[in-house]
């Protein structure tokens, strides 16, 4: 069997270091510069001749620079003479613009795609935007669920009178699963995006008053989701005890400080992005997803 090699750009690499070490390793050293013009210098500084090597690298902001590095390290294997490359994209973004909703519109999650074939034998994510994308692969996609390993962490601090809910009908298979694991029910938020920044929840179908809920999404980035569907679900009379959990935690643009003036008693994400240094008084929870993706590795370096 090829030497397994693990390398990492920069996007998370206290993740990259904790995650080599569960595959009784440490990440491959290799050289990672920006030139003054911005320009992005890559170069692997050990012999990978003949290694299956996996390069971990979350596509999480700055999305373009992280993406490009990500190439210019495989391309940098490629010459080094790996045998076989796969990309472990912890977060993987572009996701979301997964098809076209207006006319003159790019499905850039394809896009994404037709990059990544060109310098990688397989890829690893975890609980990607939409499944539907596993339609856009062909090379081997490894997706992975953080879902179960949330919904462990989440038991101890949830009773039955908790409702699972769906921010958005993107999100009720998500939910769905969540209830099932929780053994809960399932109320769905109608939710209407005003661009980037901006969306609101004209409906919820299902009872919730009196209920506390767990709201339940794939990734939290700016926080409008999770703020417009606690704005409704208070004005229905919930009990005034939520909680928020998502595989991704962008929290881009002080997400976190917003969910301050809500009465949100945790919030529950994985390390598949780096978090930035947060108000120690937020009752932010982190799940490691190491295992699961080192279980992952472990699974395709095998065959
Ligand atoms: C959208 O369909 C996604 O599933 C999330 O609901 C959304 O991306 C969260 O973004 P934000 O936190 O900015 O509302």
């Amino acid at each position: 069997m090829e030497k397994l090699s693990v390398f990492a750009g920069r996007a998370n690499r206290p993740f990259a270091e904790a995650l080599a070490l569960t595959l009784g390793t440490r990440l491959g050293q290799c050289s990672l510069e920006d030139f003054p013009d911005d320009e992005v210098y890559v170069r692997i500084l050990e012999d990978i001749h003949g290694d299956d090597v996996f390069l971990i690298q979350s596509t999480s902001a700055p999305v373009a620079l992280h993406l490009l590095e990500l190439m210019f390290l495989a391309d940098a294997c490629r010459r080094g003479g790996a045998a076989r490359l796969t990309a472990v994209i912890p977060y993987y973004g572009y996701a979301r613009q997964d098809r076209r909703v207006l006319a003159g519109e790019t499905v850039a999650a394809r896009v994404v795609v037709d990059i990544l074939r060109t310098g990688f034998d397989r890829v690893i994510a975890v609980d990607l935007h939409n499944a539907a994308i596993e339609g856009f692969f062909d090379i081997p996609l490894e997706h992975v669920s953080a879902v179960p390993l949330l919904a462990e962490a989440l038991r101890p601090s949830i009773s039955n009178q908790y409702v699972v809910v769906a921010p958005d009908l993107g999100a009720v298979k998500l939910a769905q699963k969540y209830a099932d694991l929780l053994d809960l029910p399932v109320v769905y938020a109608h939710k209407v995006r005003m661009g980037g920044r901006k969306t609101r929840v004209h409906r919820i179908i299902g009872e919730v008053k009196g209920r506390s809920p767990l709201i339940v999404d794939d990734m939290i980035s700016t926080g409008a989701t999770m703020i417009s569907t606690m704005e409704e679900l208070l004005n229905r009379g919930c009990a005034p005890r939520m909680i928020l959990a998502a595989s991704h935690g962008l929290f881009v643009e002080n997400a976190l400080e917003r969910f301050s003036s809500f009465p949100v008693e945790g919030i529950w994400v994985t390390d598949s992005v780096m978090l930035a240094k947060t108000n120690p008084s937020m009752p932010l929870h982190v799940v490691s997803v190491r295992d699961l993706i080192g279980e992952a590795i472990t699974r395709l370096h095998r065959v």
